[in-house]
């Protein structure tokens, strides 16, 4: 008989691959076939195991080598040859990840699938500086947001509720458009220094970052040649930077600087 295939669609989250979930971990080590973007990390393809087929279909910004149409056809025709496909995808499937377009596909074709979420880019950078997405009194909100534009297309979004001080917004895909942003929102009402921060290549050893305020950031951004994928944090949440920092004599190497925390060592003692 026959042996039925299926698609799971999982979220690679920001690049750490301490940060996949274990249901992501334990279908690329099962999977017979795992088709994958440009965004999952070296570190987390380092994991499927060597019999595994692989099929690169990574999208650079501003240039689509592999239509969406023609990866949701391979989708398709691998799991109608009856394989275990891994769809992997950076950070969750479902936010800026066209994985609902890839599932429609799949549900149109009559082929089963699965989502596995991941860590969005947004919780992973966040998280890797020590910044809250929402924090009592300073944020009661949060919003994820696209920059990205066509090219010569002007940005499409609703500023004014954009502009809202008490939400924490994150910018996706915005290093193009961050100064067009900023300018947006400081004319639809938000402080002009509101605190900012833009997040390369977030949670991964090659991580940078800048902090500055609506105003700056852009040039910022631009004058540090922060490269792709670039995340920009906005709103009174960055603020907390300082009071949240880990004292440096308590920051060593990742691993084992929890040891060092003072309250460990009441805790253990
Ligand atoms: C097409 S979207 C994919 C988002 C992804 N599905 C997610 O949930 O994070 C690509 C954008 O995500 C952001 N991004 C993804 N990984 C990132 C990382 N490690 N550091 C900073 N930004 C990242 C960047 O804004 C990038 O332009």
């Amino acid at each position: 008989m026959r042996r039925i295939g299926m698609v799971s669609l999982i979220g690679a989250g920001p690049g750490d691959p301490d940060l996949l979930t274990v249901k992501a971990l334990k279908r690329i080590q099962n999977a017979e076939v795992v088709v994958y973007d440009r965004l999952v990390s070296q570190d987390i393809m380092d994991l499927v195991p060597p019999k595994t087929a692989l099929y690169p279909v990574g999208k650079k910004p501003r240039s689509h080598p592999i239509p969406q149409e023609e990866i949701n056809q391979l989708l398709v025709d691998l799991a109608k040859e009856g394989k275990r496909v891994a769809r992997l995808k950076g950070g969750d499937p479902f936010i800026f990840g066209r994985g609902s377009e890839e599932a429609a596909e799949l549900v149109k074709a009559g082929v089963s699938y699965e989502v596995i979420p991941g860590i969005t880019a947004a919780q992973g950078c966040a998280s890797s500086l020590n910044l809250p997405l929402t924090h009592r009194g300073l944020a009661t909100g949060l919003r994820y947001v696209t920059g990205h534009c066509q090219k010569d297309v002007p940005l499409d979004l609703d500023w004014a509720s954009l502009a809202d001080p008490n939400t924490t917004l994150v910018i996706y895909m915005g290093l193009a458009a961050i100064e067009e942003i900023s300018a947006k929102l400081i004319e639809h009402g938000m402080p002009a220094d509101m605190p900012a921060a833009a997040i390369s290549k977030g949670t991964t050893s090659e991580e940078r970052k800048v902090f500055g305020t609506l105003t700056t950031i852009g040039e910022q951004a631009k004058n540090a040649n922060l490269p792709a994928p670039c995340l920009f944090m906005i709103g009174d949440v960055v603020g907390l930077k300082q009071a949240l920092q880990v004292p440096a004599a308590f920051s060593g190497a990742k691993g084992d600087w929890a040891d060092k925390r003072p309250h460990l060592e009441v805790i253990n003692g």
